[in-house]
C-alpha cells in the first residue's frame, strides 16, 4: 500500500484530531485511553469472542446465526425531510453501513448481487469497512474498492471504530471519498444540498461538527453521515436535516421480537436501529450489512437500504 500522506490528513482532519486518533490507534494507547463513549468493548475482548463462538457451536446454533448473518435484507424507506428543496424529493441514497468486510469472506459477493439490480443517485457508506480495530487493512480496503467497483454513482463514506486513518488514501484513490469532519454539496435539478460527515464519534471521538459545517448557510438542507447515533441531539442543535449512521448493529444478536442484548453505544434504544426522529432532525441508523467479534445474527437481520428523500 502506498506511503500515507500524514501532513494532508492532519489538514483535513484536523491536527489536534489526527494525533488523538493516531495515539488511540496504537494498541497499547487504546487500552488506557480508547474506552471511548461506553465502558466496555465487547469486540476488544477476543477470548469472550471464542467462549461465545463455542457456546453457541455446543448449542447448535453457530451455524444457523452464521446463516442469519449472510441473509442481508435489501430494505427502500421514505425518509420526510419537511424542508428538503422540491428538486430533490424522490432523491436516493444508497446506504451500507458496517459491512465488516473481512469477517465473512462470502459476504463481498452476497452484496455485489444484492447491489446490482438498485437504483439510487449517490451511494454512502457509514463506516467499519474492517473488522479487527487493530490489524491488517489492506484486505478490507481492497475488498470495499471491489464492492465499489459495482457502484454506479458517487460514493461517500465516513470512518468508523474499527478504521484506521491509513485507509483513506487507498479508500480515495479507488474512488470512494472520505468525508473527515467536511462537507460536499450535492446537484440535483439545479438545487444543491449539503452532505456532511465527521469523523468517529465512539470511540476515537474524532468527530468535529463545526468544521464539517465551515462555510455551509444555515438555511441549506443538510445531511450528515456519523458512524454512531450518539451525537444526535448535538447535530439536531447544530440544523442537520437527515443523520445518517450505523455503529450498533441493531444489537446483532438479539431475543425474539428484537430487543438487543447489547448495542455498544451511549443513546436511547429508539436510536439504536431504524427510522426515528430528534427534535426538527430525522435519523436512520441501519442495521449494518456485516458482522463484528462473532459473524452470526439472531432476531436482526442485516440490511442495505435505499433510501428516498421526501418532503413530507
Ligand atoms: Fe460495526
Amino acid at each position: 500500500m502506498a506511503d500515507v500522506d500524514y501532513q494532508h490528513l492532519e489538514a483535513r482532519l484536523g491536527r489536534a484530531l489526527l494525533a488523538q486518533r493516531l495515539k488511540i490507534q496504537t494498541h497499547h494507547v487504546a487500552r488506557l485511553f480508547g474506552s471511548g463513549k461506553v465502558w466496555f468493548h465487547i469486540e476488544h475482548i477476543r477470548l469472550l469472542h471464542r467462549i461465545i463462538r463455542n457456546l453457541l457451536k455446543a448449542a447448535g446454533l453457530y451455524w444457523r446465526g452464521h446463516r442469519n448473518a449472510l441473509t442481508v435484507q435489501v430494505n427502500s424507506d421514505d425518509l420526510p425531510c419537511p424542508d428538503l428543496p422540491e428538486a430533490f424529493a424522490g432523491f436516493r441514497l444508497l446506504h451500507i453501513s458496517d459491512t465488516h468486510i473481512d469477517a465473512n469472506p462470502e459476504l463481498l459477493d452476497i452484496l455485489i448481487r444484492l447491489i446490482e439490480p438498485l437504483e439510487y443517485d449517490v451511494c454512502v457508506f457509514t463506516g467499519d469497512f474492517r473488522e479487527g480495530t487493530f490489524e491488517d487493512y489492506e484486505m478490507p480496503v481492497r475488498r470495499m474498492l471491489e464492492l465499489h467497483r459495482h457502484i454506479k454513482t458517487k460514493t461517500y463514506a465516513i470512518l468508523g471504530n474499527h478504521d484506521a486513518i491509513e485507509m483513506v488514501p487507498a479508500l480515495e484513490t479507488g474512488g470512494i471519498r472520505l468525508l473527515l469532519n467536511e462537507h460536499v454539496m450535492l446537484e440535483h435539478g439545479g438545487s444543491s444540498i449539503c452532505l456532511a460527515g465527521v469523523d468517529d464519534p465512539h470511540y476515537y471521538e474524532t468527530d468535529n461538527l463545526d468544521k464539517a459545517l465551515e462555510g455551509v448557510p444555515e438555511n441549506d438542507f443538510k445531511i450528515l453521515l456519523a458512524h454512531s447515533p450518539e451525537i444526535c441531539r448535538k447535530a439536531a442543535f447544530a440544523g442537520i436535516n437527515l443523520y445518517l449512521c450505523g455503529h450498533t448493529h441493531a444489537g446483532q444478536i438479539c431475543l425474539p421480537g428484537g430487543r438487543p442484548l447489547l448495542t455498544n453505544s451511549k443513546c436511547p434504544r429508539e436510536f439504536h436501529a431504524g427510522l426515528w426522529r430528534f427534535e426538527e432532525m430525522t435519523g436512520y441508523t441501519s442495521r449494518g450489512a456485516g458482522t463484528s467479534s462473532v459473524a452470526v445474527r439472531f432476531n436482526c437481520p442485516p440490511e442495505i437500504t435505499v433510501h428516498t428523500l421526501r418532503c413530507k
